[in-house]
């Protein structure tokens, strides 16, 4: 449609690929290919098995970029954690449906302290699942892989899932994002905007090679 046609593409790359001896400079690289987001994926080796970092670390790293800061916690009760997340520098902070009992209160309480709100599903949680929190969320996370890893398969199910999603926000909550994170790239980049994604994660597809800022330069262009 011309409405998405027109819409800007987010990318956020995710630095868990990252080689971190090099963290500012694969930043850089990065930021001056025009990637809008930095996503920083928090787990915490119980809601995922894996384990990544804390507060400390994002606070860190704010010093080195003004990109936005866009936090994905994989961490049960995200509650507990949120405040040291926003004061450490995130500008979006997005937790689990499946990692708290009370998301909506959650959602409404980062708003109210000046953070964008997100809402993650895992790939068996189906967006319907929503429904009823749609209102309340700036972006909706839609994962196409299991978190806890990066290099991992892309699930094609999410297509039609982020398809779900577009509708159920074009309905209820135009202003809200659709974030797609997992197994993007040059090969599924293109349909993922075509069925109403705002925002892409990309992992291995950008830190896997030498010059990420170059990669994410060519596979702009394949799919502009
Ligand atoms: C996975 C993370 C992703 C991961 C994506 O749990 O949420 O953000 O870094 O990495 P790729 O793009 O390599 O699948
Ligand atoms: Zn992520």
């Amino acid at each position: 449609m011309v409405q998405q046609s027109v819409k800007t593409t987010i990318f956020a790359p995710s630095i868990l690929a990252a080689d971190f001896a090099r963290i500012a400079e694969q930043i850089a690289s990065v930021q001056a290919a025009g990637a809008q987001w930095l996503h920083l994926d928090v787990m915490d080796g119980r809601f995922v098995p894996n384990i990544t970092w804390g507060p400390k670390i994002i606070h860190d790293l704010r010093k080195l970029s003004p990109l936005i800061f866009d936090a994905h916690l994989m961490i049960v009760e995200p509650e507990r954690y949120v405040d040291d997340f926003r004061t450490a520098g995130c500008d979006r902070i997005t937790f689990h449906l499946e990692a708290t009992v009370h998301a909506q209160r959650l959602l409404v309480y980062l708003r109210s302290n000046g953070v964008k709100a997100g809402l993650a599903i895992n790939p068996q949680t189906p967006v319907a699942m929503l429904q009823d929190v749609i209102e309340d969320c700036d972006t909706v996370l839609v994962m196409s892989v299991n978190p806890g890893f990066s290099g991992q398969a892309f699930i094609e199910h999410a297509i039609e899932k982020v398809r779900e999603a577009r509708a159920l926000i074009d309905e209820r909550n135009p202003d809200c994002l659709i974030e797609v994170d997992g197994g993007i790239g040059e090969s599924n980049a293109r349909t993922l905007i075509d069925a109403g994604a705002d925002a892409l994660v990309m992992g291995h597809s950008l830190f896997g090679h030498d010059d990420p800022g170059e990669q994410l330069r060519r596979i702009r262009s394949l799919i502009a």
